[in-house]
């Protein structure tokens, strides 16, 4: 990683932990709800679709001050990790670690855990209408926000996953899946940065061709690593989904092909950022950071 993006990105994850700590602080809590909360947030996960925001918003305006996507930046990763401490709960995936920790559920109960998760889906969208922006804006990021992570989203890709337990799908049912659960809300990460900063009709639709790919990529990437790293690298049981036997980029079509798969949508990703120049350059490495990382 270049030392510049590597800055960067640190940069991006200190500018979300503080600002978490803000929004959600550590104070008195009868019960252990707030506790959870905290424990999914602040568990070592990468940030990648806050990073996502401030490159995106950054990509159209150099100038911005960073702050101003903020509120942005934590609601994504509000989102995101409850939909992974869901993810982990015995009636889904049955995971019992999460980010090198026990799962929420585990460290916790079943029960605080979708308390928890509940709490920090409201709390997302709570946050969006904190951000600096005109009302017109905040509703152009709440639906934004609504449709990615929703019964058409986010949501929606966990019901397909789950369904396609012990099934044979096709390449394309895979696609759809994939997009979905994971797809979604990284378009969403796109779109919210760049539209806080003021992105026009033509800046979103190339931007979001950029997303679908590293989208779709992120998640090639996160079946290939259940395959080829190892548990304490991953933070994850390694194998995880071989053991529920769920339909994945590497069990469809092998490794190799799943590789050249990601590569194939780094390459269409680069494509779509063509006519941004300099100002593009942390998205391109996000793209690159995507398909090459190893956690
Ligand atoms: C894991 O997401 C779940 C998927 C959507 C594939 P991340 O790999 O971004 O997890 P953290 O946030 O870094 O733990
Ligand atoms: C989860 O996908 C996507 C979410 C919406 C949370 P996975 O089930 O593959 O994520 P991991 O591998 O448990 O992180
Ligand atoms: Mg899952
Ligand atoms: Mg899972
Ligand atoms: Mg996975």
């Amino acid at each position: 990683m270049p030392h510049e993006f590597s800055e960067f990105v640190q940069s991006c994850r200190q500018r979300v932990d503080t600002a978490l700590d803000h929004y959600l602080p550590d104070q008195n809590d009868p019960t252990q709800l707030r506790a959870a909360m905290r424990y999914s947030l602040f568990n070592g996960g990468k940030r990648v679709r806050p990073t996502l925001a401030y490159a995106a918003a950054l990509a159209i305006d150099t100038n911005l001050e960073l702050a101003q996507i903020d509120p942005i930046a934590c609601a994504l990763e509000c989102l995101h990790s409850y939909s992974l401490v869901h993810d982990d709960l015995p009636a889904m995936d049955d995971d019992d670690l999460r980010r090198g920790k026990p799962t929420c559920h585990i460290a916790f109960n079943e029960a605080t855990a979708i308390l928890a998760g509940d709490g920090l889906q409201t709390l997302a969208f709570g946050l969006l209408l904190r951000t600096n922006v005109t009302a017109e804006t905040k509703v152009q990021l709440v639906e934004e926000l609504a449709a990615a992570s929703g019964a058409e989203g986010m949501v929606l890709g966990q019901a397909i996953d789950l369904a396609a337990v012990d099934q044979q799908l096709s390449l394309s049912q895979l696609e759809n899946m994939h997009s979905h659960k994971t797809g979604a809300l990284i378009r969403a990460s796109v779109a919210m940065g760049a539209l806080a900063a003021g992105a026009n009709s033509q800046q979103l639709k190339a931007l979001d061709n950029y997303a679908k790919a590293i989208g779709l990529a992120f998640q090639v990437q996160d079946d290939i690593l259940d395959v080829t790293a190892d548990t304490a690298t991953l933070g994850k049981q390694q194998g995880a989904d071989i053991a529920r036997n769920k339909p994945t980029y590497v069990s469809l079509l092998g490794l190799e092909t799943a590789q050249a798969k990601a590569a194939e949508l780094h390459n269409q990703a680069l494509v779509s950022l063509e006519n941004f120049g300099e100002s593009a350059a942390r998205l391109r490495q996000m793209a690159e950071y995507i398909i090459h990382r190893i956690n």
